[in-house]
């Protein structure tokens, strides 16, 4: 190896964790934060965005880890513009925004969106919520879906998926946010298997 191949191979960028590898060392580094040891399947992403297109954007994503949900919202033809995901870790968010340079990547905490609004208050068509909502308390949980229905414009609906047998939002908690929440997927092929829910007002005609 000669010094002109040393100096080159000191000033290559790292190469990019594959998204496996990344998820992985995330959740050695926050288990509960991340709330899975490996990023979603296909059969998951097909089921959270199934029916979506570009009119039901823009789009906000919370926790997006290495963004299974993401992209399959760019194939379902959402541009990247009108989609804005917050994510909590700085190792996802810094690989997000070098694979999605076009998608508004926010590093920050899903329970703060009321004070984020990546679109405005009632400027979002819909909301997908990849967040491990089992493993954190109710306070926060009712931060986040309160936070997601004043994101939201009237019509729109916040979709998150559970591996639980019921839906992760407490019926309290719907209660108290005039939600209804209904299952309208169930994914075997995922691993682990899990259940996508559909979050709306209960007093819109279509709920
Ligand atoms: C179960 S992983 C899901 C990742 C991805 N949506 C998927 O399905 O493969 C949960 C993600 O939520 C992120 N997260 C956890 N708590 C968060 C919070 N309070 N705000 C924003 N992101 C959070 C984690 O860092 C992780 O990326």
């Amino acid at each position: 190896m000669t010094i002109h191949d040393l100096t080159q191979a000191k000033s290559k960028p790292p190469a990019a964790a594959p998204p496996v590898a990344l998820f992985g060392r995330e959740w050695l580094r926050a288990p509960l934060g991340v709330g899975a040891i490996a990023p979603s399947g296909p059969h998951l992403a097909a089921a959270m965005t199934r029916g979506l297109t570009q009119h039901s954007g823009p789009v906000i994503e919370l926790g997006p880890g290495t963004g299974v949900f993401t992209k399959a919202l760019l194939r379902r033809g959402i541009p990247a513009p009108q989609i804005a995901a917050i994510e909590a870790s700085n190792g996802f968010t810094t690989a997000l925004r070098a694979t999605l340079p076009e998608v508004m990547i926010i590093q920050g905490d899903a329970a703060r969106l009321r004070h984020i609004m990546p679109f405005g208050v009632g400027g979002a068509g819909t909301v997908i919520c990849g967040l491990p909502l089992l493993s954190m308390p109710p306070g926060k949980v009712f931060r986040i879906v309160s936070g997601s229905f004043m994101a939201l414009r009237p019509g729109g609906a916040c979709r998150l998926f559970t591996y639980g047998p019921r839906c992760p939002i407490s019926p309290r908690i719907l209660d108290r946010l005039g939600l209804t929440a209904k299952r309208i997927a169930f994914t075997p092929l995922n691993m682990p298997p899990a259940s996508v829910y559909l979050l709306r007002r209960t007093e819109e005609p279509d709920a």
